[in-house]
């Protein structure tokens, strides 16, 4: 019969396909765009969450600063240009600045400021965020355009139950509560809960401000942030929010000292303590962070490093000739999985500053050799003679 008609829907379709797939390659690139911001609309939404729930009773609810926020005085404002990479509000976004930016904020989110109220909040150093809730973060702080998305969460409150990090708690109240009353009956075991912690028993944050485990009572604020108090009846829902939010009764205990502190000059960050330079220099691995934010070493005399990675994963230790690891490496350690002790000769070196980093974690552990004579370190003055 018609075999030509076959042919015939056979080259139109393949026709149609060539078409189809031309217009496919055509759509596909702004598909990619759109794929990428929802990503990144995502990514903001939960930042803002986390935000919310853990940062903005010092840093103010929408990232205004704690000063502006009535919140903790010396908890500085985030929404900044500076901290997106701009030199004014509204201004050109420099992405080099930007880099530096993510780093810094990065940084301070994983490992706290040693010394100030900021607490550690990297799980590698005792904290309770883990790395991809702390790249959350970071976004959200240095692209800076979703500070109402924070404020919303801390004016309607939040998703319902078990979201990002909530733990529904393995108690109920004990005694009804009524919209006075601070101090909570709880049935079940209650050991989880400590100073800082929120519960969000209905609609209504309450800080804990002391635990009482013997008698299974909480002590607590009421109306946290924008929630109100209200009673509660037996059959309230009980949730855990994340630790180490609410302004705590006490300084959050800082559980690792060690974690870079290696703030670019002026970060307002801990001032290290500059030790006499040397030309044996030692520096310890522990917890993704290096024990200290800078080494001290003697000017053109051949330097030996001794890096002691104690952590059960890979590590090494390099160094640059410059303030990044842009720079030519000088020389490097092997990256080995620890625990083990590592020594790197370095030849001479003119005074100056060279950045080192592990680099399996750059951005987590970093910081720099300070190559000058005695009396270039501060504290060597100061240093009695024994
Ligand atoms: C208990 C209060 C408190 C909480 C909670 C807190 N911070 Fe901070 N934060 C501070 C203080 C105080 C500083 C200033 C530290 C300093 O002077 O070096 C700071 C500094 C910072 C900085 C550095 C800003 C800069 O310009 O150098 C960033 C970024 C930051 N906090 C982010 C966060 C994030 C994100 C959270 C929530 C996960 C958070 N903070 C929770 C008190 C707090």
């Amino acid at each position: 019969m018609n075999t030509s008609k076959q042919i015939n829907i056979i080259v139109a379709l393949i026709f149609m396909s060539i078409v189809a797939t031309g217009a496919y390659w055509m759509w596909d690139p702004d598909r990619a765009d759109r794929g990428k911001e929802e990503q990144l609309d995502a990514t903001l939404e939960r930042a803002a969450y986390l935000f919310s729930a853990n940062c903005r009773s010092c840093h103010g609810d929408s990232g205004e600063g704690g000063s502006a926020a009535n919140r903790l005085k010396v908890a500085p404002p985030l929404n900044r240009p500076d901290l997106q990479g701009k030199a004014a509000a509204g201004g050109e976004v420099d992405n080099a600045a930007k880099a530096q930016a993510y780093k810094l904020v990065f940084n301070t989110i994983s490992c706290g400021r040693i010394g100030k109220s900021m607490p550690t909040w990297g799980q590698a150093n005792g904290g309770t965020l883990n790395d991809e809730q702390m790249r959350q973060l970071t976004t959200f702080i240095t692209e800076g355009s979703a500070w109402d998305e924070a404020r919303h969460f801390a004016e309607e409150g939040y998703p319902p139950s078990g979201i990002h990090g909530d733990a529904e708690v393995p108690f109920a109240l004990a005694q009804a509560i009524g919209v006075a009353d601070t101090t909570v009956k709880l049935s079940g075991d209650i050991s989880a809960l400590g100073i800082g912690d929120r519960l969000e028993i209905d609609d209504e944050l309450l800080p804990i401000e002391a635990v009482d485990a013997a008698s299974g009572t909480v002590t607590v604020g009421r109306g946290f942030g924008t929630t109100q108090p209200a009673a509660h009846s037996l059959d309230a829902k009980l949730l855990k929010r994340t630790i180490g939010s609410g302004v705590p009764a006490e300084p959050p205990a800082i559980t690792q000292p060690a974690c870079g502190q290696n703030l670019p000059a002026g970060g307002g960050g801990a001032t290290p303590t500059p030790e006499a330079p040397s030309a044996t220099l030692s520096i310890t691995g522990l917890g993704t962070a290096f024990d200290k934010a800078n080494l001290y070493g003697l000017p053109g005399v051949p330097l030996t490093v001794t890096f002691d990675n104690q952590d059960a994963i890979a590590h090494n230790i390099a160094f640059y000739n410059g303030e990044d690891a842009t720079a030519d490496v000088i020389a490097g350690t092997d990256i080995e999985v620890g625990p083990l002790v590592q020594t790197l000769e370095l030849a001479a070196l003119d005074a100056g500053s060279y950045f080192y980093q592990c680099d399996v974690h750059p951005g987590l552990m970093e910081g720099f050799l300070v190559v000058g004579e005695a009396s270039a370190a501060p504290a060597a003055e100061a240093t009695p003679a024994p």
